[in-house]
């Protein structure tokens, strides 16, 4: 099924997180049962997380959040560079949400084995369709080089169909991470990619416009069964796009 692309673009990167976060509030508020929900990393998600933080406090029903991450990297909780550390700075730690309600990726030790114990973690916390996991929404980053959570172009979990979870490199660093898979990214009821900046503009575009050589860009095997994906997107990420009326 082809993916309808469903752009909000917004003037500056915190508009951008206020679109997103009204966004996430109306999922919230059409549920009654628990929303599953994969963090992104890197630092778009920042401004996010602030912005919950200070605007959101009393109105996203937080104890139905089911907070899961996409991918982390392979360092403490407590190092700069950790996707769950950085969340619990700028959120967790300043709203109503319980660890319980909280499933952080923790690859200090053998990344294998927690990749192994990530995946069985999705299978026993989330419903499934097709054998995969759901989430209620998936948030994507984007790199520069078109990766996705930790899928990274030319490397092996661009091809992954059966595991839900693999260990991925960083392509320059060499940093171990671990990553969910497109199979459980493109499971989810509802993906959404938050992307902000000039120097994300071009792949942007490469993507959305499917120009000669999209396809070795991870995030554009991104294709939700849902049939959908939301692109939230600052003007700078967006300067590339072609509107209709151009
Ligand atoms: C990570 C991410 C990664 C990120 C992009 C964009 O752990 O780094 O999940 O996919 O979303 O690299 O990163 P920035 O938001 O820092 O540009």
């Amino acid at each position: 099924m082809p993916t309808t692309n469903i752009l909000h673009i917004s003037a500056t990167p915190a508009k951008t997180a206020a679109s997103f976060a009204s966004f996430l509030l109306q999922l919230d508020s059409e549920r009654q049962a628990p929303n599953a929900v994969a963090l992104s990393g890197g630092s778009t998600p920042n401004l996010l997380f602030k912005h919950l933080r200070t605007a959101y406090q009393d109105q996203l029903r937080w104890d139905s959040l089911q907070l899961f991450w996409g991918d982390e990297r392979c360092v403490p909780h407590n190092h700069e560079e950790s996707n769950f550390g950085t969340a619990r700075t700028l959120l967790l730690d300043h709203a109503p949400i319980q660890p319980a309600q909280l499933h952080p990726i923790n690859c200090q030790g053998d990344p294998a084995a927690e990749a192994t114990r990530y995946a069985q973690l999705m299978r026993d916390k989330l419903p499934a369709e097709a054998g995969v996991p759901v989430f209620q929404l998936v948030i994507l980053g984007l790199g520069a080089d078109g990766h996705t959570a930790s899928i990274f172009p030319g490397s092996d979990l661009m091809q992954e169909q059966a595991q839900l979870t693999g260990v991925a490199t960083h392509p320059e660093s060499g940093q171990k991470r671990i990553s969910i898979t497109l199979p459980v990214i493109n499971q989810a009821e509802q993906v959404v990619f938050l992307v902000t900046g000039a120097s994300k503009a071009e792949r942007v575009a490469d993507i959305l416009h499917k120009r000669p050589g999209y396809q070795q860009y991870p995030a554009a095997a991104v294709q939700p069964i849902s049939g959908h994906c939301h692109w939230f997107l600052d003007e700078a990420a967006a300067s590339q796009l072609k509107t209709e009326a151009a």
